[in-house]
């Protein structure tokens, strides 16, 4: 059997740099030396966001729309909607009976989250299980590889727990332990110096227009030794530095120099990288034009993603449900009458 790839996405809407360079410049590297399946993960979105499940179905479509921009190429990998497969669910339920609550309670992202909004005691019991949802929608496709953010990780770790604790108390390997391909590329921080997100309002859209893109980059922070344009300025220490970096402006050299001998200003440099940033986006979303404004073939695909995705599901979940002998005999002989 060929290896597979799973990963995937809570649906957040339009995807900005950050989900580029950490995870979407990734997964269209895999595609071709993987078979791929790339998943919106709709119901992990439900675990921190039900009060805002109205606005799922804008954040799907925003989102596939911007992984098919960058070449998440629906020919070559598959592209699904977690709540249109329904044996992730029945899977993560299977799941839950063997996963001690133990390991979910010490999971640090949770621990993190809970900090975060002050939620101590209240943690959902869909929350909690989150990483058990997770390792159903790797395993129902025995996915070898998962390409994640360093984040993930412990989430990744807890899928392999699960996996060897099934594949031992069912003494068959049904189960492969995936391992997490960690994405080396730069982390990138918004602009305002903090861990670009949408939250935060600080990032830069893979679809924003020319115009917010050149207002966002006027507006970042700059060194804050150099207040004047002749000050020298420590470019090593300056996020838009590091903008020009990632953008990979052919005269960086120069740049540095300019930046510390105190001959380039601050807002020179950031109308340039404006300039650079506007043709990167271009540059990384080469399939924008094609799904622009078409919602109903972004959809289209989506379904038809899932559809693909459905059998291999079945069929993991099948040999699941026959290992641990649950696959009832009078079910196989067609006297349920309920299918
Ligand atoms: N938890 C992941 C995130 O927030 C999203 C996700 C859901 C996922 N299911 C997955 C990632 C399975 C990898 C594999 O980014």
């Amino acid at each position: 059997m060929e290896k597979r790839v799973f990963s995937g996405m809570r649906p957040t809407g339009k995807m900005h740099l950050g989900h580029y360079l950490g995870a979407l410049k990734n997964w269209v590297a895999l595609q071709d030396q993987y078979h791929c399946i790339f998943g919106v993960a709709d119901w992990h979105a439900l675990t921190t966001s039900f009060e805002q499940s109205h606005l799922l179905e804008r954040n799907i479509i925003d989102m596939v729309m911007d992984w098919l921009s960058v070449g998440i190429d629906p020919e070559k990998s598959i592209i699904m909607l977690q709540s249109l497969v329904p044996e992730h669910a029945v899977l993560h339920l299977l799941f839950s009976m063997i996963t001690p609550v133990g390991w979910l309670e010490r999971n640090p992202v949770l621990k993190q989250q809970l900090q975060d909004m002050g939620l101590k005691e209240a943690v959902g019991y869909g929350h909690l299980g989150y990483p058990v949802l997770m390792a159903a929608d790797i395993l129902v496709y025995r996915a070898s590889w998962v390409p994640v953010g360093e984040d993930q990780v412990p989430h990744v770790e807890i899928t392999r727990e699960i996996a060897r604790r099934f594949n031992f108390l069912y003494q068959e390997e049904v189960f492969p332990e995936p391992q997490s391909i960690l994405t080396e590329v730069p982390r990138i921080l918004g602009i305002d110096g903090r861990k670009m997100s949408k939250s935060l309002n600080n990032y830069i859209g893979l679809s924003d227009s020319k115009e917010v893109v050149r207002k966002k980059t006027l507006s970042m922070f700059t060194d804050p030794e150099k207040i004047r344009k002749n000050d020298p300025g420590h470019p090593e220490q300056c996020n838009v530095f590091s903008f020009h970096k990632v953008v990979n402006n052919p005269s960086l050299v120069e740049l540095k120099r300019d930046c510390e001998k105190g001959v380039l200003g601050c807002v020179a440099c950031k109308e340039e990288l404006s300039r650079l940033l506007v043709d990167f986006l271009e540059e990384i979303t080469p399939f924008r034009e094609k799904y622009q404004g078409k919602e109903s073939l972004v959809e289209e695909l989506l379904v038809e993603g899932s559809k693909k995705a459905r059998p291999i599901a079945q069929e993991t979940l099948e040999k699941a449900q026959k290992a641990m002998k649950i696959a009832y005999q009078f079910v196989r002989e067609g006297k349920e009458g309920v299918r």
